[in-house]
Parts: structure tokens; C-alpha cells; sequence
């Protein structure tokens, strides 16, 4: 692992307008940083009391290292505080979601239409067995129902596992076997491009062996697709809850009762099931959407992140909707039908908050600046980034080009795990291109060494979070010491598993994963997960995979193959062993480039140095190699 190296920066330095801090919720950064660190429960109490309990916590927290309970005791409901609270006031008849398909196709929900979709399927969940507890995952396209079936199970205390649906069959089991999951809701088909692409298959392919799944729901899209097996399990979306009655009452739920599990790549071996809760994580969500997106009434908030992934967890769904927002979703990919999708999106429906990831601002920036000047992007005041880090050239493109100048720009650092922003410039701070920001009130990190001492400004280090927050998660399901890991690598701290380096006024510039993490594209590969895809087929012996900076992606996957006897390298073997790995993992996971070698560095106990050859690759030093073995 890399430690006190030195990083080079600017100090360049963006000032937003005064008037930005001015009307925001948040006000001065300092002064609410200073109140929550001088009473850190007080903070929290007071934006819990912005939400609905059915009954009032005993206390703030409990927190027994590396274990914590938030408001124990409270008894909430965050489908209630997303939904019935929205309804009960003026924002009844205000516009929820906005669906826009491709090919001009939209749909629109108002509070108190979501709100009644929600309760039907809700009922038609109960009509199936689904009760408190009981797992169900969604694996579904970006279209309304896949909100509507997160918010059903979360009214009535079901805990749903949603799966992104670019994953292929094996790690679709893997994350349904993991979570033994009662109920699987999908669709037959998702459109990409103008295309349809059959999703059901892949289901079916998963749920063999998966003898915990007793129905499969099936969002019917295009008519005639024919029933393939297990039509004994199968029952179609609306025929569920075409009959049932569209009240139901939300589930009295306990804060430490869990909300939801979500799978996120680990280092080695299976995904690692993160398990969030129902009270500290509502409070982190709703907190955090209201004070970094500034979310106010007339808003209109696109993020463009998939429900499959914590983003639209936090941002797309819970957040935004406890907020009573407008929000956005869309199926389509931003250069689809053209690089100008995303910017007439904006124009359309007048977007005041978009928040996106790098790898699609470096896809933008690499388009030109004819496609987003072709629209109206005057309704925009906010915009935000996530998923790696924003580079300085990205950051002032989306700035200047998308901005005008005149966006405040939030780069929030997170993970799965965190459950919500952490690090972010706050609106209305001064902006630094490249660096992240500070820790939001109600969080401490740090940038550290490997004992756990903060480095100087200008030198990199591990980063930290000091102290509890509500939305922390609260394990890793069924895996105690996987998630007791997280704590101990560096003693009393929760160790991110980034390298960090922190400029003199405090600001985190995030550098990467310091472990054996991908981000390809803002999203979370593991070397070990694609690495036994390789070896899965049958002419693989063995493999490597390492990240290789990429202009738009961030990063891109290599793999190093070792052939079996027998087996021949060609390019139509590169094509077969990618192939394989795409509808194994997925097209997320599928590498760009492999090459066969016939050895692999490795230390003496038999781990592979990726390091080695990462730096082979890059044409650099590869460092100390006195543990190799070859
Ligand atoms: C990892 C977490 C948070 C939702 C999306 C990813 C990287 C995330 C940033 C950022 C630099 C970032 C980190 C982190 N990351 N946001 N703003 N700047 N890096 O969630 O899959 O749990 O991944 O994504 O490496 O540890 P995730």
C-alpha cells in the first residue's frame, strides 16, 4: 500500500456568488460545522424532527465501537416520509416523477398518484406472502416501477435487494442466493438505443438453484413474450395489483429494523451485501439531499444515476421524494439519439439540479460544446458529480460550459457503505477544481497514515471517518467479520479504502482505491469477481486484471490471461473470453483489452502482484518486488 507520497495541485480557486450562501438552507459552512461538532446528537436530533415517527426515539445513539444504533427505539416508516407526508400537505398534487423513455416517450406521477401505486403494489406484495423482513429483489429497468416497487416494500417492511440491470445471470444469483430473496420483481424487456433487450432470460437463468425465490414478478413491456419456464412461479405486474385495494398502511417500522441490503463489489471473492437500516439512514438521506442540493420547492432534479446503485438509493429515490421534489428518471443513454439528449432534457423540463458522473462529463467534453449550447440551460443552479473523482479539466468544462459560469459545482465523495454524502464543497464555499471539499456538518474524516496520524497538507495518506453517522451501515449480511475489516485496518477508524491528500485549507482531493477496487465508469469492479469470470471459462488457466487510466471512464479493465493446454491464442479467443465474461458479470465488468502471457507475478504465498503489473503496463516502477516470487 502506497503511503506519504507527495501530490502536486493548484490552488486555483472558484467563488461563487455571495448570493448563494445567502438563500441557502445550509448558510455559512463553518458556523454549521462548528454547532454540529459542539453537539453532534443535538445536530442530528434536530433534522430527524423534520421527519414524520410514529414514536419518539429514547435517545440520539448508541455507539459501541464499531457497532452503532441510531434513535433506537423510534418507530418510523420511510415510504410515510417519502409519500403520506407529501400528501397530507400542499405538494398533493405536485408532480413526483417525471419517466422519460426513449423515443419521446414520457410519463408522469403526481405525490398523491405514486403515492396509491405504491399502496397497490404494496397489497399485491402481501397477496404474494411478503411480509416484514422477507427479502425481495427488484432487477429492473429504469422505469417508474422500479421506484414504485423500492417504496412498496418499504412501506410494508420487506427488505429489497435491487440489483442493476446491466448485471448478467451468475452475479444476478450470487446476489439473489446471497440475500434469499423470497420475491423477484423484473421485466421482459429493457430499450437501449432504440432496441429492446430481453432481460427475463437472465432471470430465469438465475433463479435456477435459488430455491428461496417462490414468485417471480414480470413487468410486461411488449406483448407476446412467451412464457419460458417456471410459469408456475410467474404473475405479470399489473395483473398483481390490478384487483387490489389502493390503501394500505405503512409498516410501524423500528429505526434499527432493516431497510434495504445492496450489493457492492468487494476485493476478493463474493459481493459484499451492505445492509442499510430504517431510521439513521432516512436521516442521512433526507438530510444530506436538502442541505448539499439546496432542494427547495419549485426545484425540478435530475440525477441521472440508476436505482441500481446507492446513488439512486440516496438521490434518485429516497432523498429527494422525503423532500418532496420533482424528480427526473430516464431510460435512455445520454448520447442516444444524439450527444444533445441529456441538454434538451434540461430545456424540457427545466432542470434546475442535475447531478451525474465524471465519466459522462468527460463523454460530453469529448462531444463538443455545440451539443449543450444548443439548448437552454439557463434553469439549471446546481450541479452536481459522483462516483470518482472529478479532474480539474472536467470540473471546469461542467462548470463553465454547463454552468455558465455560475452553478455552484458539488463533487460529493460517498460510498455504498456511507449511505450518504460525506465530503462535498458545500454551495456557496469556495470551489478548488480537483479536490472533493470538507466533510459535510456531521462528519469527521481525515487524511492519515497508517497508524492512524494525520498527515500535513500536500501529502497523501489513507482517508478516514472518525465518527459515527446515522446512515452508516449497519453490516455486511451475514458476514460479521467482513464487516469488523473495515474498522480495524487502521485502529478507530472506519478505513474508506481511498488515498486522499488534503490542500491548506482542509479540502480532500480524493486520488482512488487503494485496494484491489476498479472504478470503471463511476461504478465499483471487483479484480477478484472478474477475475474468477476469466477463470470460469474453459480455456482460462489463469488471470489478472488491472485498471488502465481511460480518458472518459476513468478507468478501463486489462486482463493478463494464461491459457490451459492445449488452447491457442487468438483474437477469436479474445472474443469468446470476453463474451463470456460479459454475460456472466455483466457489460459493466467486461474488460477492454485482455493479453495472454504465460506467467503471472506473484509473491512467494501465491497473490498476484497487480501492482507489478500495472506498472509494467504504464511503463513505471514497479516498486519494491522483493516479495516476488519469479
Ligand atoms: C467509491 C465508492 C457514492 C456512490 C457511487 C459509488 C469512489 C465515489 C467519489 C468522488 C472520488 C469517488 C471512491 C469510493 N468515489 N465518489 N466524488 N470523488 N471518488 O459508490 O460503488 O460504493 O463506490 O467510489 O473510490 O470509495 P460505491
Amino acid at each position: 500500500m502506497a503511503e506519504d507520497f507527495s501530490v502536486k495541485f493548484t490552488d486555483k480557486q472558484y467563488l461563487p456568488d455571495p448570493s448563494v450562501k445567502k438563500n441557502s438552507w445550509i448558510g455559512d459552512y463553518q458556523k454549521a460545522y462548528n454547532a454540529f461538532i459542539k453537539d453532534p446528537d443535538s445536530f442530528w436530533d434536530k433534522n430527524a424532527s423534520e421527519l414524520h415517527w410514529f414514536s419518539p426515539y429514547s435517545k440520539v445513539k448508541e455507539w459501541n465501537f464499531p457497532h452503532a444504533r441510531w434513535f433506537p427505539d423510534g418507530k418510523t416508516n420511510i415510504a410515510y416520509n417519502c409519500l403520506d407526508r407529501q400528501v397530507q400537505n400542499a405538494r398533493r398534487n405536485k408532480v413526483a416523477l417525471i419517466w422519460k423513455g426513449e423515443e419521446d416517450t414520457e410519463r408522469i406521477y403526481t405525490y398523491r398518484q405514486l403515492y396509491r401505486e405504491v399502496m397497490r403494489m404494496a397489497n399485491g406484495l402481501k397477496k404474494l406472502g411478503v411480509v416484514k423482513g422477507d427479502r425481495v429483489c427488484i432487477y429492473m429497468p429504469m422505469v417508474p416501477e422500479q421506484i414504485i416497487s423500492m417504496l412498496a416494500c418499504a412501506r410494508i417492511g420487506a427488505v429489497h435487494s435491487v440489483v442493476f440491470g446491466g448485471f448478467g445471470a451468475a452475479a444476478l444469483h450470487s446476489r439473489i442466493t446471497g440475500a434469499e430473496a423470497k420475491v423477484v420483481i423484473t421485466a421482459d424487456v429493457t430499450f437501449r438505443r432504440g432496441k429492446s433487450i430481453p432481460l427475463k432470460h437472465i432471470i430465469e437463468e438465475a433463479i435456477i438453484d435459488a430455491p428461496s425465490v417462490e414468485h417471480v414478478v414480470v413487468l410486461r413491456r411488449e406483448l407476446h413474450q412467451p412464457v419460458e419456464i417456471h410459469r408456475e412461479m410467474e404473475v405479470d405486474f399489473y395483473d398483481l395489483i390490478k384487483d387490489v385495494s389502493p390503501d394500505c398502511e405503512a409498516e410501524v417500522m423500528d429505526a434499527e429494523d432493516p431497510l434495504f441490503i445492496l450489493y457492492t463489489s468487494g476485493s476478493t471473492g463474493a459481493p459484499k451485501g451492505i445492509v442499510h437500516t430504517c431510521g439513521g439512514y432516512m436521516v442521512g438521506a433526507y438530510y444530506t439531499t436538502k442541505n448539499v442540493f439546496d432542494i427547495k420547492d419549485n426545484d425540478v432534479y435530475w440525477c441521472t444515476a440508476d436505482p441500481g446503485w446507492i446513488t439512486g438509493h440516496s438521490y434518485v429515490v429516497y432523498g429527494p421524494l422525503m423532500n418532496g421534489a420533482t424528480i427526473i428518471i430516464t431510460e435512455g443513454t445520454p448520447d442516444y439519439p444524439d450527444a444533445g439528449s441529456y441538454w434538451r432534457i434540461v430545456e424540457d423540463f427545466g432542470v434546475t439540479i442535475l447531478y451525474t458522473a465524471p465519466t459522462a462529463i468527460r463523454m460530453f467534453m469529448k462531444m463538443g460544446e455545440d451539443w449543450p449550447d444548443k439548448s437552454n440551460l439557463s434553469s439549471l443552479r446546481i450541479l452536481g458529480s459522483v462516483g470518482e473523482p472529478l479532474n480539474p479539466e472536467a470540473f471546469e468544462w461542467y462548470y463553465r460550459v454547463i454552468g455558465n459560469n455560475r452553478c455552484p459545482v458539488v463533487d460529493t465523495w460517498w460510498q455504498t457503505e456511507t449511505g450518504m454524502h460525506m465530503i462535498t464543497t458545500m454551495i456557496g464555499e469556495p470551489m478548488y477544481p480537483g479536490f472533493a471539499g470538507k466533510p459535510i456538518p456531521g462528519v469527521v474524516a481525515d487524511v492519515v497514515d497508517k497508524d492512524g496520524k494525520p498527515v500535513p497538507h500536500g501529502t497523501g495518506g489513507f482517508l478516514v471517518l472518525k465518527e459515527p453517522w446515522p446512515s452508516m451501515f449497519r453490516a455486511v449480511f451475514k458476514d460479521p467479520e467482513r464487516y469488523q475489516k473495515y474498522w480495524d485496518t487502521i485502529p478507530g477508524y472506519y478505513t474508506v479504502g481511498d488515498l486522499a491528500v488534503k490542500n491548506k485549507q482542509g479540502y480532500i482531493m480524493v486520488l482512488g482505491r487503494s485496494d484491489d477496487l476498479i472504478v470503471v465508469a463511476g461504478h465499483n469492479i471487483g479484480t477478484a469477481e472478474v477475475e474468477s469470470a476469466l477463470v470460469s471459462h474453459k480455456a482460462v488457466a489463469e488471470a489478472a486484471v488491472i485498471g488502465k487510466p481511460d480518458d472518459v471512464k476513468g478507468n478501463v479493465i486489462k486482463a493478463f490471461v494464461i491459457l490451459r493446454l492445449g488452447h491457442e491464442p487468438s483474437d477469436r479467443l479474445k472474443n469468446e473470453i470476453l463474451y463470456h465474461v460479459r454475460i456472466t458479470l455483466g457489460p459493466i465488468a467486461m474488460p477492454s483489452e485482455i493479453e495472454f502471457v504465460t506467467s503471472l507475478p506473484k509473491t512467494r504465498s501465491g497473490k498476484i502482484m497487480r501492482r507489478v503489473l500495472k506498472a509494467k503496463e504504464m511503463g513505471m516502477d514497479p516498486g519494491d518486488i522483493s516479495t516476488i516470487e519469479d
